[in-house]
């Protein structure tokens, strides 16, 4: 499989390291993470030996968020009825504001006429199943929809998930698919029996949760930013949100801390890290912020909490909220 990131030769929006360079330092964004990744990862896959250049380390680190991505707990923990009350809440409040924001983007023309919407790293669909009951509520048209993530196991739930929420005539325009967030087009291109070019420049809207750091821990972000840079139209927009490096109490971590064998876990990147690649694969950058203070696994009293608190907290500790959001949108 081709590297994409490494051996494509420089396009419009992305003119090159030199000329990124300059614009880096006009706006000072993402000089961090491309002092790190030029210095090993970006410039150095080339010469990798794994399938697809990556290093081994790389190659294990994958096969382990597939096991953790294909267990049976997977499910439970994403899809409705049991991942808890939290992500109910956040999808209702916190998520649904910042989706509402982001399709304020879009041209009216496309909000009346239909919008192509993709959810990258689906899981089991909960974000991009919500976002079509938004769409009918708010009354924007949907053309069609697709999800996708590297679990067959979670593709297969989100199937189900859709059939049992969804209504017929909204249900009949999803689908969902197994890709890599890092080859989305060459596997979309593959299982949708679709030429790449029909597929490039064809998505106003898409958005992936919680699931660029698996990409980011592999070094593989900027394959994932550019691909879907080329597959939205010019004025296309983008939202990601994902855990916060900062926040200091994530369930997993306290776990973490009290175990005599640390288990090891995915890399969690920067704001900065989380907007870089998408500044550089061409995107114009939004917004880029912390938000959002109620776990998506916490129980309706944590929950009601947290969120009466939020107001107090973002004014006295925004940059320790638990999520990045990073918004951009490809120029027109
Ligand atoms: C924390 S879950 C979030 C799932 C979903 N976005 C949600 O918010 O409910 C992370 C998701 O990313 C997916 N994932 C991780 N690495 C991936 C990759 N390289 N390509 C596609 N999906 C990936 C996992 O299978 C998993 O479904």
């Amino acid at each position: 499989m081709r590297r994409q990131s490494t051996e494509d030769p420089p396009t419009s929006h992305n003119c090159g390291t030199m000329a990124w360079q300059a614009e880096e330092a006009a706006s000072g964004l993402a000089s961090g993470w491309a002092r790190g990744r030029l210095s090993s990862g970006l410039e150095g896959r080339r010469g990798r030996s794994g399938p697809g250049g990556s290093t081994e380390a790389e190659d294990q680190q994958v096969e382990m968020f597939f096991r953790q991505y294909t267990s049976q707990e997977a499910v439970a923990k994403f899809t409705k009825a049991t991942a808890g009350f939290g992500i109910s809440y956040l999808l209702d409040n916190d998520y649904q504001s910042v989706y509402l924001r982001a399709l304020d983007l879009l041209p009216q023309q496309t909000r009346e006429r239909g919008i192509r919407m993709l959810e990258f790293g689906c899981g089991a669909g909960m974000n991009l199943i919500h976002m079509i009951s938004l769409l009918r509520r708010e009354g924007i048209s949907l053309d069609s929809a697709i999800g996708t993530d590297f679990s067959p196991v979670l593709i297969e739930a989100a199937v189900q998930e859709a059939r049992n929420y969804l209504r017929l005539e909204d249900w009949s325009k999803l689908q969902f698919s197994v890709a890599k967030n890092e080859t989305l087009i060459e596997n979309l291109s593959s299982a949708l029996g679709k030429e790449r070019t029909e597929l490039e420049n064809s998505f106003h809207f898409s958005l992936g949760v919680n699931t660029l750091r698996y990409c980011y821990a592999v070094n593989r972000e900027l394959d994932c930013a550019r691909n879907i840079f080329r597959l939205l139209v010019p004025g296309g927009v983008c939202v990601v949100i994902d855990m916060n490096k900062r926040f200091p109490f994530f369930r997993s971590d306290l776990k973490n801390r009290f175990r005599r064998q640390k288990e090891k876990q995915c890399y969690v990147p920067s704001l900065e890290e989380y907007a870089a690649p998408f500044f550089y694969a061409g995107f114009e950058v939004l917004r880029k912020e912390h938000f959002c203070w109620v776990p998506h696994s916490s129980g309706k009293a944590l929950c009601r909490l947290l969120s009466g608190i939020s107001p107090l907290l973002n004014v006295v500790a925004k940059s320790r909220a638990m999520r990045s959001l990073v918004v951009c949108r490809k120029p027109r």
